[in-house]
């Protein structure tokens, strides 16, 4: 499939995921040759899920340390620099620049769970998922391939969009794989996946950002707790914030976790839950629910 319904480039089904072509060739070469390390830390999400924001949580959380929170690299560089999305190195030949991030290494992958390189499956290495409500997702990703294409003329109409969406057509799709697989893994195996619901960390940021950073073995000391850091952090990383950073109102660069022209205002809309509900009709929204939980069904998990 052509433009609307992948972002720049074909989609490809490949094994059930639809997937850019170009991703599909960074998977391919990642698979062979990513080698993990126990200490690696890979944020791994549906597009349009958190992703964002969740690389700036974690990242600011790791680096605290090293960087002071007034003088923050998150302030200069918009997250998706900070944090390298891998399918897109291997793609485009910058592997190097994942081989020279500092321990523990911070990256990020849309790739649902199976394709994973065996090396991040096997190792001791941690992975942190974020989900959303699909049709939270669904308005963003809508939102996203306008801004990216030009415009609501350049592309489907809404209900088409909505249409391909509920078949799966969308990269990486479709979306109830992706989240259903890292969760089963995730209960399985606890101590590598860390399941977090965005519209639970919009809820109670703090608690989720302790979740994380205990997860991601650095967890706030006392003294910490004390300075509040854990709410500055939460501060920091709000899409109020990062929406206001001269960086990420920069619309005329590409970020570098891309070569497609994205600008960094891309990335931050409304940030709020059920955006769905000013664009989608209640019918829509039913027909989308029932599909999920009948995809969900008997995993535990609910929208
Ligand atoms: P909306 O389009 O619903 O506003 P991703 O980062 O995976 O591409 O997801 C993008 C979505 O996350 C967008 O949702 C964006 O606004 C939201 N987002 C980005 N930064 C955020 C932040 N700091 N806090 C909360 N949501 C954020």
């Amino acid at each position: 499939y052509e433009r609307p319904f992948s972002i720049g480039h074909p989609l490809r089904l490949y094994k059930g995921v639809w997937i850019a072509e170009k991703m599909l060739r960074g998977t391919l070469v990642m698979q062979q040759c990513f080698k993990s390390c126990p200490t690696d830390i890979f944020l791994a999400s549906f597009p349009k899920s958190g992703t964002t924001w969740l690389k700036a949580m974690a990242f600011s959380t790791l680096t605290r340390t090293k960087c002071s929170l007034d003088k923050h690299p998150l302030l200069t560089h918009n997250p998706h620099q900070c944090v390298p999305y891998m399918e897109l190195q291997f793609a485009t030949g910058r592997r190097q620049i994942i081989d020279v991030i500092p321990s523990p290494r911070l990256m990020s992958t849309h790739l649902p769970y199976f394709l994973l390189p065996d090396s991040i499956k096997e190792s001791s290495c941690r992975i942190v998922y974020i989900w959303r409500d699909p049709k939270d997702v669904l308005i963003s990703a809508w939102h996203f391939a306008q801004k990216i294409l030009g415009g609501p003329d350049k592309m489907a109409t809404f209900d088409q969009f909505y249409e391909f969406f509920c078949q799966g057509l969308y990269s990486f799709g479709p979306i109830w794989n992706h989240i259903l697989e890292y969760w089963e893994e995730s209960k399985r195996r606890p101590e590598k996946i860390l399941f977090l619901k965005y519209e639970n960390i919009l809820q109670e940021p703090v608690k989720y950002a302790k979740q994380l950073a205990h997860f991601i073995g650095c967890p706030f000391s006392e003294s910490e707790e004390n300075q509040h850091v854990v709410e500055q952090i939460v501060e920091l990383c709000s899409i109020k914030k990062m929406k206001d950073f001269d960086v990420n109102k920069d619309s005329d660069r590409a970020t570098s976790s891309t070569d497609l022209r994205i600008s960094k205002t891309y990335f931050f809309r409304k940030g709020e839950v059920g955006d769905w509900k000013s664009h989608m009709t209640p019918e829509m929204a039913e027909r989308l629910d029932t599909l999920i939980k009948e995809k969900f069904e008997g995993s535990g998990l609910q929208i």
